[in-house]
C-alpha cells in the first residue's frame, strides 16, 4: 500500500481540539500509577509554603535535573516563581500525617501551620527542608514551562541530603497512601 493511502486512512488522529480520552478516563488510569510522595517547599522573604506532590520526574543525571509540576492555584507556586528555588523532600511511610497536612486534607490547618509538627531547616537556596525526609533535594529553577493549569519547573539539583536510606517510602496508589509491602 502506498504511504499516502495509510495517511488518508487515519482520519481520527488526536488534536488539541478533540482529545482521545476524557479527563476522567485519564485520571482513572493515572490512579493506578503508584508513585513516591514528596513535599515540595519554597520560601520567599518570610513566607513559606509547601504542597504534597507526586508529579516529579528525573530528567538528566549530568547535569542533575528534575521536573516538578505544580498547579498555578497552589500557594507555593508564587513562592517558587519568585524565589526561583524549591526543595523536594521525599517521604517515608511514617510521614503520612505530614503528607495529608501538606495536601490540605487536614481541616482548619492554615498554610504556614502545615510546617508545625515536623522538623524543618533551611537549605542552601533558602528553601525549607524537612530534616527527617527519606532524602531531600535542594533545587534552583532553571526554566518554567507553562501548560494549561500547571507550571513545569525544570530544576538543577544543587544539594542532596540522604537522611535515612533504610526507611520504607510512602507511596500513593489508587487514591490512597500506601506502604511498600
Ligand atoms: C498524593 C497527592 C499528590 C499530589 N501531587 C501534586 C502535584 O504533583 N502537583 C500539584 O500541584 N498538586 C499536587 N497535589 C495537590 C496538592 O498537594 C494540594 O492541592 C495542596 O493542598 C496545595 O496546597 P494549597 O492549599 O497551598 O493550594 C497532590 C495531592 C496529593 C494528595
Amino acid at each position: 500500500m502506498p504511504m499516502s493511502s495509510i495517511t488518508a486512512a487515519a482520519p481520527d488522529l488526536p488534536t488539541a481540539a478533540s482529545p482521545v480520552v476524557t479527563a476522567d478516563r485519564f485520571l482513572a488510569g493515572m490512579r493506578l500509577f503508584a508513585s513516591g510522595c514528596a513535599i515540595v517547599a519554597a520560601r520567599h522573604g518570610t513566607d513559606r509554603a509547601g504542597l504534597t506532590a507526586t508529579a516529579l520526574c528525573s530528567v538528566t543525571a549530568d547535569p542533575p535535573q528534575l521536573l516538578v509540576c505544580v498547579n498555578r492555584k497552589v500557594r507555593a507556586h508564587a513562592l517558587i516563581s519568585d524565589s526561583r528555588a524549591l526543595s523536594v523532600n521525599v517521604l517515608a511511610n511514617s510521614h503520612e500525617p505530614v503528607a495529608k497536612r501538606f495536601a490540605g486534607m487536614v481541616e482548619g490547618v492554615a498554610a504556614e501551620d502545615r510546617f508545625l509538627g515536623s522538623d524543618w531547616g533551611t537549605a542552601i537556596t533558602g528553601a525549607p527542608i524537612l530534616k527527617d525526609a527519606l532524602f531531600s533535594f535542594d533545587c534552583r529553577v532553571v526554566e518554567t514551562i507553562p501548560t494549561s493549569t500547571h507550571s513545569l519547573f525544570l530544576c538543577t539539583v544543587v544539594d542532596a541530603v540522604v537522611a535515612d536510606p533504610d526507611a520504607t517510602p510512602l507511596l500513593y496508589f489508587n487514591g490512597r497512601f500506601a506502604a511498600v509491602s
